[in-house]
């Protein structure tokens, strides 16, 4: 085969790949948004079938020599050709040394781990999880050896989510982070001694309709995306001009409903935001799970939680609540009140990361063999008594809380972290690009931020790795000062 007849037959099949994908994300939009609940398993039945064609056509040996025959001759090849090929090569590498068996093991433990977990957490049940996390645990530790590593088994996890990440870079720089919260958390809980949470009633149909305003606002766009309620908000993309997200409400507050609508808003613009031509390959894939998490964070936090984006909130309030009267002060104070809490989903801005540094710990622990299974639940209590303060009173809201590791996904949980911090650096380049950036965000007027996001982020697809863009972005290499100097600003701007 020449070159040319490789890289054709090597975008096609990524195109077939794509199709796939995409008919598996739609399948599984449908399950979480309208489907019967009495559907479920010959959805599952669908999901499957679709999965194993896509792995036979990402892993058979016809393809996969394309690959490694492309990869051999990468220097000749164009620059967007070589990003595509290395990238594909790289997941394709990782996919060629886990064996058939272990690859279903491994999901097979997941699907019971995660309908096991959805049960015994309301019955604050452990026995039920226990057994079943220490297999996932073994699995893992199984997968990292059968990946390979340099340094530490760990990063063999973390580089799945976070392609190029590894134990060494990421513990000092969470450590680090965690001191540095630690010693401001005190002065910042002090501050919000007499803020208590908005507490009101807010009709669903209203909230709906600010949340809509609000996306519609920041530069979601009906053209290409739709807005629906789930169980857990989430943001999936069908295929070509097609992002969708969801959203859930409570009645007596909208606070949550709302910044999780701006959360899920800030990932469907990366994804349309990826060259919609290179869909289907790495050059229009997010770079990982971390930089995609910090696209959503950036319009929920240094955006969304500033006071000029309530003062800009506070002149749409009126017209949806029109009998709740307030301030962009006492909107402030709402959104940002800072509070240890059990439950990371809730957590504030500043405890945030806190509950993530916990987590690296025991992951780390439990893939190198110091800490056992059965010791976790109290190994998760003490690092919360001595992080935050306070003492999980059962299993549903201390090591149950999250479905991650019940499903499988060790490793995982850094990436939220990292989010604050590269959007931390980000928003420092984007204020030296856009210096009126906050007077245009009490204006209402988000347009020139998010170009500016398209141009530095989204538009290089996995051209960079994150570490690399970051670097590219802000001339500094990822670090934790950014995000604490932005938090000090914020909630103690008289200093500690
Ligand atoms: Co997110």
């Amino acid at each position: 085969m020449t070159q040319s007849e490789k890289l054709e037959s090597f975008y096609s099949r990524l195109s077939e790949l794509h199709h796939l994908n995409c008919i598996s994300a739609l399948l599984g939009w449908d399950q979480r948004v309208c489907m019967p609940p009495a559907a479920v398993q010959g959805r599952a039945a669908q999901r499957e079938y679709i999965a194993v064609m896509a792995h036979r056509k990402a892993t058979d040996p016809e393809f996969s020599s394309v690959v490694d025959e492309l990869y051999q001759e990468i220097d000749s090849l164009s620059e967007d050709d070589q990003v595509n090929v290395r990238e594909v090569k790289r997941q394709l590498d990782i996919d060629r040394r886990l064996p058939e068996e272990f690859v279903s093991e491994m999901s097979q433990a997941s699907s019971v781990g995660y309908s096991t977990w959805q049960e015994a957490r309301p019955r604050n049940d452990w026995e039920s999880v226990g057994p079943l996390l220490e297999r996932t645990v073994k699995l893992s530790r199984q997968k990292a050896e059968l990946i390979g590593y340099e340094e530490h088994p760990y990063d063999a996890l973390l580089d799945l989510y976070e392609p190029g990440m590894t134990t060494s870079i990421l513990k000092p720089l969470l450590l680090k982070l965690a001191d540095e919260l630690r010693k401001i958390v005190p002065s910042v809980l002090q501050r919000f001694a007499n803020v208590s949470p908005l507490k009101g009633d807010f009709p669903e149909e209203t909230q709906k309709s600010l949340c809509h305003r609000v996306a519609l606002d920041l530069g979601f766009d009906l053209r290409w995306g739709r807005i629906d309620s789930s169980a857990h908000p989430f943001t999936t993309t069908i295929g070509r001009n097609d992002v969708r997200i969801t959203n859930r409400f409570s009645r007596d507050t909208f606070i949550p409903g709302l910044y999780g609508t701006i959360h899920e808003t800030g990932h469907a613009l990366y994804d349309i935001g990826l060259p919609q031509k290179w869909l289907g390959t790495p050059l229009g894939s997010p770079v990982s799970l971390g930089i995609h998490e910090s696209q959503s964070r950036i319009w929920e936090n240094p955006v969304g939680r500033s006071r000029e984006f309530c003062v800009y909130l506070s002149r749409l309030l009126p017209e949806l609540f029109p009998e709740f009267a307030t301030t962009p002060d006492e909107l402030w104070n709402w959104v940002n009140l800072v509070q240890p809490s059990l439950i990371r989903v809730d957590a504030d801005e500043v405890t945030y990361c806190l509950h993530i540094v916990i987590r690296m710990l025991l992951e780390e622990r439990l893939i190198v063999g110091e800490l056992a299974v059965a010791d976790l639940p109290e190994a998760w209590n003490d690092l919360y008594v001595e992080y935050l303060g306070i003492r999980p009173p059962d299993v549903k809201d201390g090591v149950m809380q999250d479905v991650h590791w019940y499903s499988g996904s060790i490793g995982y949980f850094p990436t939220y972290a990292l989010g604050n911090l590269y959007n931390a650096m980000m928003i420092e380049s984007a204020l030296l690009a856009i210096p009126d950036l906050y007077e245009k965000i009490e204006e209402g007027q988000f347009a020139e931020f998010l170009n500016w996001l398209k141009d530095n982020v989204h538009r290089h697809g996995m051209r960079y790795h994150g570490r690399e863009l970051i670097k590219r972005i802000t001339g500094t290499d990822l670090n934790p000062d950014s995000f604490t100097r932005y938090l000090r600003r914020k909630f103690l701007p008289e200093g500690v």
